[in-house]
């Protein structure tokens, strides 16, 4: 079983400095990479919309920037309602650099948690495969 404490502090951490002038909707993700390091991000809104990037993204771009393209694990956390669930763009891009069996924990604030793949989230993923 994963320990997934860790990643949920570093993403509620990550969080309280997410850029949401627009929405005002913070999320943090953290990432443990394949070494065991966890690598965070937040969202990064823009006064240009499409600019704005997800906090997935965020920690993505930290992952690689250290030299990793592996997760192992993802946790992510909003204050909403319910688990938050990944956009259909991060989905895509966390699967770039994860397995369908990598463990995925959607969060809130209050503490609610659900378990989830990358496999589940993205089924039918598109991959390089297609292209041999
Ligand atoms: N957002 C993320 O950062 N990750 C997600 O998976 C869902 C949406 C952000 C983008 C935008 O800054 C705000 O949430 C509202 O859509």
């Amino acid at each position: 079983m994963s320990e997934t404490s860790d990643l949920r502090e570093a993403a509620l951490a990550v969080r309280e400095m997410a850029y949401v002038p627009y929405s005002r909707f913070k999320v943090g993700v953290a990432i443990r990479a394949a070494s065991g390091t966890v690598y965070r991000g937040c969202n990064v809104e823009n006064v240009a919309y499409p600019q704005g990037t997800c906090a997935e993204a965020g920690a993505i771009a930290a992952m690689v920037a250290a030299g990793e393209t592996s997760i192992a694990e993802v946790y992510v956390v909003a204050a909403s309602d319910r688990p938050v669930p990944c956009c259909g763009g991060c989905r895509q891009k966390l699967a770039e650099f994860a397995g369908g069996e990598v463990p995925v924990t959607l969060a809130t604030v209050a503490g609610a948690e659900e378990a989830t793949t990358i496999g589940a989230l993205l089924p039918g993923a598109f991959d390089a495969g297609y292209m041999a």
